[in-house]
């Protein structure tokens, strides 16, 4: 098969696949709960992708060219049998790498039988090690702790573990520096991500954002970090080494430093559409496709269609503008 590239020349490598829309938090950024309240329209289970239905699709996107996997929300362990299909994706012909994004809330739960169908890789989401503050932006008052020890949990069990942390100017910036200290001392990645426009919700502005450079010199002052090498092409975080213990902290700059130009992601909401970007408005029905009987080759050069016209680079382009009126999809909806 010839190797498929978009507008910009991008190849297509990675497919997040997002595997309900549901989340057991509320986090102020992304779901914020007076949106999502008790009467929200989730949705109905038939219009989710089964398990055969993503695993077919997962194998046509490895014919196309994508070795990388990624098992998002919503909250995907509140996907019934989650390591079944997890078990599968493991095993799909082409496919070099599998992970998964989760809150953790239920991990305990999962991490083993996760673990024994062959997942090595978690990225775990969390915002602060202050109970206040964690529980105000989870929206759940979860606690910081019970996070912290389903993450030495499945850290036992063998899991590369990394660390996502969305910071938010006046909601949690005192935790950056509480936060890379205790994931330094346990050599496990945390990543900043930098507080970005996704749905139409979080009620984002460029003030609201700490910058990439920022947190770097609040850290320069504690510790001695030096620039690591890029582990591979595209990959979205910029990583650094602590001198002395050789541990790596991270930063996810969509928003000062924007990766477009080496992004090689596709997104597949849990409903069976493609989106060619976080911050697309709208996505191309594969499911559609899938549910009217169409062969593998149909599908394939629909999807091939959908990537050789695509021209995204929403973050090369944000404008305070672009942010406030463009319709954008959510975040929960399409797992990140
Ligand atoms: P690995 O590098 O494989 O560990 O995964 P990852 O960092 O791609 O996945 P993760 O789900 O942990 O994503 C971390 C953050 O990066 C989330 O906030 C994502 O929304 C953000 N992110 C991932 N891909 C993109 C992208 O293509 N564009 C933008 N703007 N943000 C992205
Ligand atoms: N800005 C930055 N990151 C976000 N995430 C969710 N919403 C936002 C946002 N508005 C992050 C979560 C999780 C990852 C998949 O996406 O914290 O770590
Ligand atoms: Fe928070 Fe992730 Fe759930 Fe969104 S999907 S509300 S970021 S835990
Ligand atoms: Fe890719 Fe869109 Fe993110 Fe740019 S903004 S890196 S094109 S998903």
């Amino acid at each position: 098969m010839s190797a498929m590239v978009d507008q910009l020349g991008r190849p297509i490598r990675d497919l997040r696949i997002s595997v309900t829309d549901r989340c057991n938090f509320r986090c102020t950024y992304c779901m914020p709960k007076e949106i999502f309240g008790d009467d929200y329209a989730f949705l109905p289970k038939d219009e989710l992708l089964s398990f055969e239905e993503i695993e077919r699709f997962a194998q046509i996107f490895a014919d196309l060219g994508v070795k990388k996997l990624r098992v998002t929300g919503g909250e995907p362990l509140m996907r019934k049998d989650i390591s079944i299909l997890v078990g599968k994706l493991l095993k799909i012909d082409g496919i070099e790498d599998v992970g998964l994004t989760t809150n953790a809330v239920l991990l305990r739960q999962h991490a083993q039988a996760l673990y024994d169908v062959g997942l090595r890789r978690l990225n775990i989401s969390l915002d602060a090690l202050n109970p206040e503050v964690f529980g105000a932006i989870n929206g759940r008052g979860v606690k910081p702790d019970f996070i912290l020890s389903n993450i030495d949990f499945a850290q036992k069990i063998g899991f590369e573990i990394k660390v996502n942390m969305v910071v938010e100017k006046g909601v949690n910036e005192s935790e950056i520096i509480p936060m890379a200290t205790y994931f330094k001392e346990r050599g496990i990645m945390l990543r900043f991500i930098e507080f970005m426009d996704v749905g139409n919700d979080n009620g984002w502005s460029f003030e609201k954002v700490i910058t990439k450079k920022e947190i770097y010199h609040m850290l320069k002052e504690i510790y001695n970090i030096e620039p690591a090498e890029q582990h591979y092409y595209g990959e979205v975080a910029k990583r650094y080494r602590y001198q002395d213990n050789g541990a790596e902290v991270g930063f996810i700059t969509s928003v000062s430093e924007s990766f477009c130009s080496t992004c090689t992601r596709a997104r597949l909401s849990s409903d069976g559409k493609l989106f060619t970007c976080l911050f697309a408005s709208d996505g191309f029905d594969l499911k559609a496709l899938i549910r009217s009987n169409k062969t593998d080759e149909a599908l394939v050069e629909s999807i091939r269609k959908v990537w050789e016209r695509r021209a995204d680079r929403y973050s090369d382009e944000r404008t305070e503008q672009t942010a406030k009126n463009r319709k954008k999809i959510g975040m929960g909806y399409i797992g990140g």
